[in-house]
């Protein structure tokens, strides 16, 4: 499975999760509808109370939007308060609140009244009435029931009579008290003996019960505010064996063991008055509150007095309520089940219609998948064939290439032995043409020395091509000899020290041991040797260094032969290619065929050698060559003879180039600069126009400084040359002012129609290639002096329109701006050529020649004309007169200005004015 397909599956569980979430977070009712009922119950150790949070349980879990939140206060008024702060805190919707005492609580509720939440008291009363609803019977209505009972029973008869009142400050204590002795208060034969204060429970009131007991006698009638407290009494009575003689009247009314209803069934009380918890008549209250619905504040519950006659009644009732509530109970429970059941299952589906989804989409992606990769192999197939095919036609058009290749290079191999006859004739010839012509005219002699040298350079080359075909082919094979590695060495550094003298550099050798003999193959070798110090003399320039030291390391194997150089060295990123095939420098403007070293790396091979090469300043190889012979087939070990050095006169006998620029010109004759690094050629170049002009060479090092030093009359420059090549040059020397006017002829090698055009583009005013004829060149150099000559004369007698027609030539420019600049300041007879010079930026020297080899004259000569023209032109034109014309023309004296004027016009200025 790729990147993109486990991307996209992620993506689809990512999406399908969020799903499920979303599904099954909507299934069940959140906490944030539900309406939360808070209830600060005052405790809950009596059944009386138990019952009242029954009753509220039971209604709400009629509604499953409602939550009960309930707190026990534990019959701590402390605790109660804070159950109440705590409700206000979170903020609940509704706070029902049944109070221990009124006063201490009053306060928090009218706190909780401000925080906006409604208060709904039960039961028991507040101080205020700062509440929003009440809910329970009426307590002064139950107290008046009571004594209105107890009336009944006297008979009419005086009865004598004790109240147990409940908790003080709670509520139900005063308002019962307050209806009780309402009604005792109006009938005389109803007497309070004594009240006791008791505090809801039994034991509260136990002690104090009995002491009365004991003291009054004849009590007829007991009524306590509750029946837990009516019950301890009647115990206390029976202890005391008087329980018959008094009658008990409670209130609460329970349904259960020991409560109310089943004390009057006993006989214990006379009566109970019935007092309903209102728990689940709160709870819908504080909804109706909630859900904003009208409601009274007051809601009062009914009470009623039960005794031996309704007692069965009012319990089959109750008890048929109770088992209604226990059905409803179990109604809701089991709708509760159904209705967890029904959740979990509809997530259950929700679940796996999610999970057929998913697998429904993981079904239509595999497909999706097959599709597209048996498409990608199709196209995969068809790649394929496609490349075997191009491949086949690599192959085969490598195989032609290869077939062609060496047919050329058979073609060239053969080409090269047929010149190796012929050259060696000519060889043999010019060397026998040397011996006779050893005494004789030198200048012949230096001509048959040129052919010499020239074609020994061609055999080499030649030689050099079919080498590196034979090493291709692997066809070399070692014929190693015992040689004395200085004396061989000397003896090719001696073949170079004519060139080394004639370019003055400074060329040495050195060894450490001067008989060390080494075996190696001395005809390869010497192409090693030959190669490295061509490359040497060929990349420095004249007045360099160029040294060969040979070390002999004592107490290892090898021998290190270095040749180090001045020259330019190799660029540093391409050192690791110098020795490959064909390799070029980029900063070597010479031509060469590249195999040099990289044969010289070959040949040092065979010897199981090295070769090094590092460039800082100039270049330096570095050829490391074991001793002894354990490393050679002994076999290919031959015999050749001592190597004998020749005296070192003998060396440097040969004729004297002599470059020398000149010191002193001939005035009559043109100066001509030759740019080219083949100092043969040079020297052969200067021999032939040495007569004619002026020569000065250059072997491209020194080119501009030469030209610009020189103002010459015309510049042949090479192509190929060290540092800057010809296009180059010539392009400098065309853009300088002070060298613009000077003929470029390009003498190169380079035989292509893109050189040609890069010529003519870099300025250059004719293009020749070699091999030249003598006389071609002569020609070309006279036929552009002619031309120029022509175009002197033309600006010398064409001043006047000059400035009107462009020749587009930077000559025509340049007398623009000397005339301009003269016209500006003709009057000034103190004007100087240094003044003009300086105005132009160049020196003295190179205004005279610039001027003169665009005019013709002098820049004084042209300067005089230019006073005499305008002077004529004021004399004709003007009402100036003749010493006033002078002047104006710049003239430091009258006299000398007649003079002037009349050698140019051959009248005096007054006879001209008056003609
Ligand atoms: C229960 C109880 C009842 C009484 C009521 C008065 O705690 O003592 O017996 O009627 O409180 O608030």
């Amino acid at each position: 499975m790729n990147f993109y397909s486990t991307k996209y599956i992620f993506k689809l569980s990512i999406l399908i999760i969020v799903f499920v979430a979303f599904l099954t977070g909507c299934d069940k009712k959140s906490d944030a509808h539900k309406v939360r009922i808070g209830f600060s119950q005052a405790m809950t150790t009596d059944d009386w109370r138990k019952q009242m949070n029954k009753a509220m349980l039971i209604e709400a879990s009629m509604h499953p939007e409602l939550e009960l939140l309930l707190y026990d206060g534990n019959n701590d008024i402390e605790k109660q308060i804070k159950d109440i702060e705590n409700l206000i805190k979170q903020n609940v919707d509704v706070i029902i609140v049944s109070p221990i005492q009124s006063k201490p609580i009053t306060e928090v509720v009218e706190k909780a009244m401000n925080a906006g939440i409604p208060i709904l008291i039960i039961d028991r009363k507040t101080e205020s009435e700062n509440y929003t609803a009440f809910v329970g019977a009426d307590n002064i209505e139950i107290g008046r029931n009571a004594a209105n009972y107890i009336l009944l029973k006297a008979n009419n008869k005086t009865s004598r009579i004790i109240e147990i009142k409940g908790l003080s400050g709670s509520s139900p204590a005063y308002e019962r008290s307050l209806g009780f002795n309402h009604i005792l208060n109006q009938n005389e034969n109803l007497e309070l003996i004594a009240s006791i204060d008791g505090n809801w429970e039994a034991i509260s009131i136990k002690k104090e019960f009995e002491n009365l007991l004991k003291n009054e006698k004849n009590i007829d009638f007991v009524f306590a505010h509750n029946d837990r407290m009516a019950f301890g009494a009647w115990e206390v009575a029976k202890e005391l064996g008087l329980e018959k003689n008094i009658q008990f009247v409670g209130v609460d009314g329970l349904n259960t063991s020991n409560g109310g209803i089943q004390l009057v069934e006993k006989g214990v009380l006379s009566a109970t008055v019935f007092y309903p918890t209102g728990g689940n008549e709160a709870i819908k209250l504080a909804l109706k509150i909630v859900k904003n619905e009208p409601f009274s504040k007051s809601n009062i519950l009914n009470s009623i007095i039960i005794n031996p006659l309704n007692a069965e009644i009012i319990k089959n009732q109750l008890n048929k309520i109770d088992e209604q509530q226990e059905s409803i109970k179990a109604q809701l429970n089991v709708i509760k089940i159904q209705e967890e059941k029904y959740y979990s299952q509809s997530n259950m589906i929700k679940i796996l219609a999610v999970l057929l989804i998913i697998l429904f989409s993981l079904a239509l992606y595999s497909i999706y998948s097959a599709v597209t990769i048996s498409r990608k192999k199709k196209q995969l197939e068809l790649t394929n064939q496609k490349v075997v095919i191009q491949r086949n036609q690599i192959a085969k058009h490598v195989n032609v290439i290869k077939k062609n290749n060496e047919a050329k290079f058979n073609f060239f191999t053969g080409i090269s032995h047929e010149f190796k006859t012929p050259l060696t004739l000519i060889l043999s010839s010019v060397e026998s043409l040397k011996s006779d012509f050893q005494n004789k005219d030198k200048k012949l002699r230096n001509e048959i020395d040129l052919i010499f040298n020239n074609s020994k350079r061609l055999l080499r080359l030649i030689n050099q091509l079919l080498d590196f075909k034979k090493s291709e082919d692997n066809n070399f094979r070692l014929k190693p000899s015992k040689t004395n590695i200085w004396k061989f060495s000397k003896a090719i550094f001696q073949d170079f020290k004519r060139e080394a003298k004639k370019r003055n550099i400074d060329f040495t050798i050195t060894t450490t041991n001067e008989d060390l003999e080494i075996y190696i193959d001395r005809n390869l070798m010497d192409k090693v040797y030959f190669n490295l110090l061509s490359n040497a003399f060929k990349f420095t320039p004249n007045n360099g260094k160029i040294s060969i030291t040979i070390q002999d390391h004592k107490n290892s194997d090898n021998v290190s032969i270095c040749f180090s150089d001045s020259g330019i060295g190799i660029p540093q990123g391409e050192i690791q290619n110098v020795f490959k095939a064909f390799y070029q420098g980029s900063n070597n403007y010479r031509n060469s065929s590249g195999i040099g070293l990289h044969l010289s790396k070959n040949f040092i091979d065979l010897h199981h050698g090295k070769i090094d090469v590092i460039s800082k300043k100039g270049a330096e190889f570095t050829l490391t060559l074991p001793k002894g012979k354990s490393h050679l087939n002994e076999k290919d070990i031959i015999d050749e003879p001592v190597i004998d050095l020749m005296d070192e006169a003998d060396y440097l006998e040969s004729e004297d180039i002599i470059l020398s620029n000149k010191t002193v010109e001939d005035k009559d004759k043109y100066t001509i600069l030759f740019i080219e690094d083949n100092i043969d050629l040079l020297d052969f170049i200067v021999k032939k126009f040495d007569d004619e002009y002026n020569v000065y060479t250059s072997q491209g090092n020194d080119a501009i400084e030469q030209a610009l030093r020189i103002i010459p009359d015309i510049i042949v420059c090479d192509l190929n040359l060290p540092e800057k090549n010809g296009f180059e040059i010539c392009e400098i020397l065309k853009k300088d002012l002070r060298t613009s006017h000077i003929p470029n002829i390009i003498l190169t090698a380079v035989d292509d129609q893109q050189s040609y055009i890069k010529a003519l583009e870099s300025g250059a005013d004719l293009y020749l290639t070699k091999p030249f004829n003598l006389k071609v060149l002569s020609q070309s150099i006279k036929g552009l002096l002619f031309n120029r000559e022509k175009l002197k004369y033309y600006f010398k007698n064409n001043l006047d329109i000059i400035d009107e027609h462009s020749f587009g030539v930077p000559e025509q420019l340049f007398i623009k701006k000397l005339n301009d600049f003269l016209d500006a300041n003709i009057a000034n007879s103190d004007l100087t050529v240094e003044d003009l010079a300086a105005f132009l930026n160049i020196s003295r020297v190179q205004l005279y020649r610039k001027v003169k080899a665009i005019l013709g004259i002098n820049v004084s000569e042209h300067i005089n004309n230019l006073r005499l023209d305008k002077a004529a032109k004021l004399l004709k034109t003007s009402d100036l007169n003749i010493a006033e014309v002078g002047y104006a023309s710049g003239f430091s004296s009258p006299n000398y200005f007649s003079t002037a004027f009349k050698n140019k016009y051959g009248v005096s200025p007054k006879e001209y004015k008056a003609e």
